[in-house]
């Protein structure tokens, strides 16, 4: 077998083998989509909850100090005016009048193309990993239309965000290529508003939660009243998000509706107590996600700089995961003080405080906030898990799939259709495993064509049952998908040996 793990494959493939294999759907597609909402089909539902399941499993169950909550996605609007997304949870955006795009305007850059001094116009391209090659030849394009000699300065590409006013007529659209149409940026707050009852003024505005994380805070006494959490500990949440995203694009990297799951870890006020915490988040973030199967080399981090914090962080770092569109955030790890829990005090006049028996003393704890999205993961273990390999001959795709993660985790075969002892025995076997897990019965095909429909929807086991399986000892042949490897087990030890891969 030779392998060509292909990282850098590329989200149209990705996109096409998601479709084609039933795991993500664009919405509403037969009325032609709606930008920036997915379907999940009955293999990417079975991934999904099988990401989830892991990271409360892991996060949750597998931890003494993490409980769970699922608190309503509608709350009460006050909720979010304390915690400042009523003012601030914006970005910034720039329509293009002619084209009726609108972008956003920190995705946006823009460069004056000079010569020998002279300013002879502007160009702009949208961020992308390859935007500086872009905006050469877009400069190079434009010294050529306009007929002018001499040597091009080196572009200073800038965010739309840092133009004067004098230059919002000269930038062109990325999508006319002609400038004069551009906006000046406006801020735009991305939460969902709908309205709670049957009157539709203003007393009604209700939001769409844009994080699940305000969700944990507003329920931080409840917690604490009717558990035996001690401090420092965790409240952990998965559920559905909703942001009205700007551009919403790169598959379900940036979607308008999203699912988090998010932890707030509480910890003692003390300025020397967070930078341990949130190093040994990041450590177990990272962890968590190398146990899942996304390979360490594909991870990164990225510290953000104290300048660009919000006021109220004391640290953020974003553990980062190379996809087809560039290093980008996976998970952000933030340090955040205790503005949440304050702001919720000020604003609903109910203490937040806590009284820590060690201690002997009250106080509003700080928080680290490990928050992640279940979509990005899920893009994240699709290119991680995606690969082109050479198998006796053939070229085989092949999505390698952690066995947790796997959708399917076991397919079972009777070596041929029409003989019934076999067919029986693989029956038999499907439904045994059925009971604990989500497998699959195939019996249509050559053999070779059904470990290959396995192999591209990531089933790490196959299972056939052949004639020494009816007429000598009961083993099976279990053919590993990585290897294409084949052993023959009794079916104690096929359990067992199951048990052990799927649910380490
Ligand atoms: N409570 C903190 C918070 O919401 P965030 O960085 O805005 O932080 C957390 O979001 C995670 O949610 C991100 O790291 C990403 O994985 C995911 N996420 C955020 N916006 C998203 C979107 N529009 N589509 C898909 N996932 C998104």
């Amino acid at each position: 077998m030779t392998e060509n793990n292909t990282t850098d494959v590329t989200m149209e493939v990705l996109v096409s083998l998601c479709r084609r294999r039933g795991f993500v759907f664009q919405s509403s597609e037969i009325y032609g989509g709606i930008n920036g909402f997915f379907d999940f089909g009955p293999l990417g539902v079975e991934m999904r909850n099988n990401i989830k399941q892991a990271w409360w499993r892991d996060m949750v169950h597998r931890r003494d100090d993490i409980v769970g909550i699922d608190a309503s996605i509608i709350m009460h609007p006050k909720v979010w005016e304390a915690s400042g997304h009523v003012a601030g949870f914006t970005d910034p955006m720039v329509d293009c009048k002619e084209s009726k795009m609108r972008y956003r305007a920190d995705h946006l850059f823009f460069s004056p193309v000079v010569i020998e001094g002279e300013t002879i116009g502007y160009i702009s391209v949208l961020e992308t990993p390859g935007m500086e090659e872009e905006a050469a030849e877009k400069a190079d394009a434009l010294k050529r239309k306009l007929a002018r000699q001499g040597k091009l300065q080196p572009l200073e590409l800038r965010e739309y965000r840092e133009a004067t006013p004098d230059q919002y007529a000269l930038i062109p659209s990325p999508a006319t290529g002609k400038p004069g149409s551009l906006t000046p940026p406006r801020e735009f707050n991305m939460m969902f508003q709908t309205h709670v009852g049957a009157v539709r003024d203003d007393s009604a505005v209700a939001y769409l939660r844009p994080e699940t994380a305000q969700g944990i805070f507003v329920n931080f006494k409840n917690v604490v009243d009717s558990g035996r959490v001690k401090v420092p500990f965790g409240i952990a949440q998965v559920g559905k998000a909703f942001r009205n995203e700007i551009t919403p694009r790169n598959f379900i990297f940036r979607s308008r509706e999203f699912e988090a799951m998010e932890i707030e870890y509480f910890i003692p006020p003390d300025d020397d107590a967070w930078p341990k915490f949130h190093s040994e988040w990041i450590e177990t973030r990272l962890k968590w996600f190398e146990d899942i199967g996304i390979p360490k080399d594909l991870l990164g981090k990225d510290v953000h700089e104290k300048g660009k914090l919000a006021h109220y962080a004391k640290a953020c770092t974003d553990i980062t995961f190379n996809f087809p569109h560039g290093m980008q955030e996976l998970e952000g790890i933030a340090a955040r003080g205790e503005f949440d829990l304050r702001q919720h005090q000020e604003s609903s006049g109910k203490s937040m405080e806590y009284f820590d028996e060690a201690r002997r003393e009250r106080y509003i704890p700080h928080v680290i906030e490990p928050a992640l999205g279940v979509d990005r993961t899920f893009l994240a273990v699709l290119c991680a898990a995606y690969t082109e390999d050479i198998v006796d001959g053939d070229k085989r795709t092949v999505l390698r799939f952690h066995p947790r993660i796997a959708p399917v985790k076991a397919a079972i075969f009777p070596l041929v259709k029409n003989k019934p002892p076999l067919v029986d025995k693989a029956h038999e076997i499907h439904s045994k495993l059925q009971r604990r897990w989500n497998v699959f019965y195939d019996e249509s095909g050559a053999i070779g064509r059904r470990y290959r429909r396995q192999d591209e929807i990531g089933t790490p086991f196959c299972i056939t049952i052949d004639f020494d399986t009816i007429e000598k000892d009961g083993t099976v042949t279990l053919r590993d998908r990585d290897s294409t490897k084949q052993e023959r087990m009794n079916e104690d030890d096929l359990l067992l040996f199951l048990e052990e891969k799927i649910d380490p």
